[in-house]
Order: structure tokens, then C-alpha cells, then sequence
């Protein structure tokens, strides 16, 4: 209410009692966290700080949609790598990166496919990676995952190259206020904070964001039932005789070449999905009557699988 009423003045540019609020949330200094509006307005930040023309920026593909539009808008170069098994392949990552390489970009779990790169695999790969390349573990799903914040901040301590990335718009339920947070070393959230745009989180969004910090119940209850109908989601279209890969985000991913066919019969019954034309597509897990509206239209595009077939 307070920042509704003070709307006619600008906001705190540095966002610093959010900012202190995340660094009490996280257990790190206040010179650990930068917010920015959403996560990709800090991707946005860590690309404009380090990337120009003739950098080279490594991320597998398929994966978040805005890393080759950012990478484009600085001049740099995309040097994608295929996914293996719908997931990251940790060992031609490391190839990829060479002494052009400013950044490696690892969303974590992927967008669309929703795999995840457990802890011992993620650590092993940094490790493997040259000290002076940026690694950003982009955590926009992170609290699907089971893994609580501590494993990421261990990270950002136990390496001065990585930048996590986390938003608000995602297990906190605030897309519409565009605010998210990085966690880095003092010297990283500097980059940040100088290619930062002035005012670049309105009062509204930094209280909003700082109030959902307070409310832990509301996000565990939000995870619990999303994670379970996930599995609910999950079971039931493998009971139909669907492939698909094991998520950790708040999605899961339909590997088919006919995602075109698939999400437009969807639609004609009300239930819209993301397709990738040929590759596969992404179901948003919802409410439960969501999910089963989602899982009724699927059943009539796809009937179960009778022996005889
Ligand atoms: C992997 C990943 N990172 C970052 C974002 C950006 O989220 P926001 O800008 O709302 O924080 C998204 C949004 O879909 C995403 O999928």
C-alpha cells in the first residue's frame, strides 16, 4: 500500500531494502544480490557487461528462447550445443568454450525440456571451465527442483565466475511485477549494477517481491501441489504410451515430431500448450481441473494403446 501511495516518487534505484531482504533470505551480503526487472532483465545486464563483437557465448540448445536474442542485440557470437537426451551434455559444453568464450549460459532446469543438472555433474563442469569465463546458472525454476536456496548461494561462493539468476515470476507467482535477483561475488554484482538501467524496479514490484519473501507458506504449499501434478501429469501420459523426459520445473516436455499437429488439436479443445515444431512441446502444469482438461483433450487426440496395436 505504502509504495501505491508514493507512486509519484521515483523508486529506491538500488532496490536496497529488497536487496537486504534477499541477502537475510539467502544468508549472503548485501553485495552479493543485484535485482533487476525479472530474471531476463539481468541476463540482460550480464550480457551487456561482458559481451561485444567477437566474444563467443556458450549455451546448449535447445533451451531459454531470449539467450540467442540477447546474445544477438550485443553482437556476439552463439555457440550452441546440442542437447543429449533432452538434457545437457557437460563434457561438449566444456568443448565448446575456448578462448573467445566470455560466457557460458545454463538454465537450470532447461526451458522447455525441464531436465536438470544434479549438483556433483553442475560443480564438475565450472570446475572444468577456464576461471576467467562467466558461468550464469539461470535458477528461474529452481524451487521445482527440491533443492533449496543453500546449494545455489555454496555456488556462488565456491566459484568468483558464476552469477546465479533466480525471478519472482515463476514459484512466486509475481510474472505481471518483472522482478528477479542475481547472487555472485562483490565484484560481479558490480558489472551489474553498472550496466543496470536507472529505476529499473518500480516500488510496487520491490514490495511485492519483498512480501512474498515473508510468506514461505504460500510457496510451499504453490511447490508441493505443482510437484505432485506434475507427477500426476507425468504418470498419466506415460500410461498412454507418451515418452517423456522427467521434470524439475513447473512443466513438463513432450518430445514428438508432430507438436504442431499435437498442440493444434489441443486447442480445438481449449487447452493451449507451446508448441516447437518438430521438436516437442511444453505443458505448463496447472490446477488440477487445468491438468485434467489437459489430460481429457490429450486422451481424445490419443486414445490408449489397446494390445492388439
Ligand atoms: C530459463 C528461464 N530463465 C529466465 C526466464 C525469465 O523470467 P523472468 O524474466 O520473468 O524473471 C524464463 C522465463 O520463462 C526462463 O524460462
Amino acid at each position: 500500500m505504502e509504495a501505491a501511495r508514493s507512486a509519484n516518487r521515483y523508486p529506491d534505484n538500488r532496490s536496497e531494502h529488497l536487496r537486504r531482504a534477499l541477502a537475510r533470505t539467502m544468508g549472503v551480503e548485501l553485495d552479493n544480490v543485484a535485482v533487476g526487472c525479472g530474471s531476463s532483465g539481468l541476463l540482460q545486464q550480464i550480457v551487456q557487461a561482458f559481451v561485444e563483437p567477437g566474444v563467443s557465448v556458450v549455451y546448449p540448445w535447445r533451451s531459454f528462447e531470449l539467450y540467442p536474442i540477447l546474445v544477438g542485440l550485443a553482437g556476439g557470437t552463439p555457440v550452441t550445443v546440442p542437447l543429449v537426451a533432452n538434457g545437457f551434455d557437460p563434457g561438449a559444453i566444456a568443448d565448446a568454450v575456448d578462448d573467445r568464450t566470455s560466457l557460458v549460459l545454463l538454465a537450470n532446469p532447461n526451458n522447455p525440456t525441464g531436465t536438470l543438472l544434479e549438483k556433483p555433474e553442475l560443480e564438475a563442469l565450472i570446475g572444468a571451465l577456464p576461471e576467467d569465463v562467466i558461468v550464469v546458472v539461470d535458477a528461474a525454476y529452481h524451487e521445482y527442483t527440491g533443492q533449496g536456496d543453500e546449494m545455489l548461494v555454496r555456488l556462488v561462493e565456491d566459484h568468483d565466475n558464476v552469477i546465479v539468476t533466480r525471478t519472482f515470476s515463476k514459484a512466486r507467482g509475481l510474472a505481471g511485477m518483472r522482478v528477479g535477483w542475481a547472487l555472485a561475488s562483490d565484484e560481479l554484482i558490480g558489472y551489474l549494477h553498472t550496466t543496470q538501467l536507472p529505476f529499473t524496479v518500480n516500488s510496487m514490484a520491490q514490495a511485492a517481491a519483498e512480501a512474498t519473501l515473508a510468506d514461505t507458506d504460500t510457496l510451499a504449499r504453490h511447490v508441493a501441489e505443482c510437484v505432485s501434478e506434475r507427477g500426476r501429469v507425468a504418470a498419466a501420459l506415460v500410461a498412454r504410451g507418451w515418452e517423456i523426459v522427467d521434470s524439475r520445473a513447473n512443466f513438463v516436455w513432450l518430445p514428438t515430431s508432430e507438436a504442431s499437429e499435437v498442440a493444434a488439436g489441443l486447442e480445438t479443445r481449449g487447452v493451449m500448450v507451446r508448441p516447437f515444431p518438430g521438436e516437442g512441446i511444453r505443458v505448463t502444469i496447472g490446477s488440477p481441473p487445468e491438468n485434467d482438461a489437459f489430460l481429457d483433450a490429450m486422451a481424445q487426440l490419443r486414445p490408449v494403446p489397446t494390445p492388439e496395436d
